[in-house]
């Protein structure tokens, strides 16, 4: 049978690209062979706080705010991937050990595609919350460390809630997760049923 020559090369490149960083079967043997041995409740040992093999856990950590190791679609801003790559840094990872040039390709990719644990997942529409009106514009909320945020209630956004900084203004989605109990419920509190 006779192809056409570029048919061929079509469908080799949406396999590629179909294929390109899936976390389960490229990103996940990468972090275990390098990262779990200090960061994975599989060795009950969370350095520095990070656990890399409980996704629950992990997700945490993924967000676009300033606070979040991995920033989906932003890999110059992910402070994680800066400590692989960055052999210099005071922090660098693994520790006493070079990620290879591929590997640190590979979850560079991943990073740029938006860091899903599941390339199939569709995207979800979130869902967000308006303000209830008449809330007070700057309040105080604490997270998991005990350090506390000044700072306005602006909406629940899934499972996120936007924070306006008196500083700049500037809107920042925090992980709801990592609130106290307290805070969690001020901002389940603020947002109108
Ligand atoms: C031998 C143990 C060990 C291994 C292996 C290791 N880490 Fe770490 N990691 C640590 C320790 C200890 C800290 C806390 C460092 C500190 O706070 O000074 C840390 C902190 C971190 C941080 C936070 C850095 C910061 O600037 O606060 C990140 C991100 C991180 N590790 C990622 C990784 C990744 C990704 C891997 C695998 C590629 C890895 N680590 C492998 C021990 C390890």
């Amino acid at each position: 049978m006779f192809l056409p020559r570029h048919t061929l090369l079509i469908s080799f490149l949406c396999a590629v690209t179909a294929g390109a960083a899936d976390f389960k079967k490229d990103i996940q043997p990468i972090l275990e062979k390098n990262c779990y041995e200090c960061h994975s409740e599989k060795n009950k040992k969370r350095k520095g706080g990070f656990v890399f093999d409980v996704l629950e856990t992990f997700k945490l950590d993924i967000a676009d705010n300033d606070v979040a190791q991995i920033r989906p679609g932003k890999p110059a801003e992910s402070h994680f991937l800066e400590v692989i790559v960055n052999a210099n840094h005071e922090r660098h990872m693994p520790p006493d050990d070079q990620l290879s040039a591929s590997d640190i390709k590979k979850i560079t990719e991943w990073i740029s595609e938006g860091a899903s644990f599941d390339k199939d997942a569709p995207k979800l529409a979130v869902a967000t919350t308006a303000p209830k009106k008449d809330l007070p514009p700057i309040m105080s909320w604490t997270n998991l460390e005990g350090k506390t945020i000044k700072a306005g209630f602006v909406r629940l956004e899934g499972e996120n809630v936007v924070l306006r900084m008196p500083a700049n203004a500037a809107e920042v989605p925090y992980p709801l997760a990592k609130l106290s109990a307290e805070s969690q419920k001020l901002a389940r509190d603020c947002a109108a049923p």
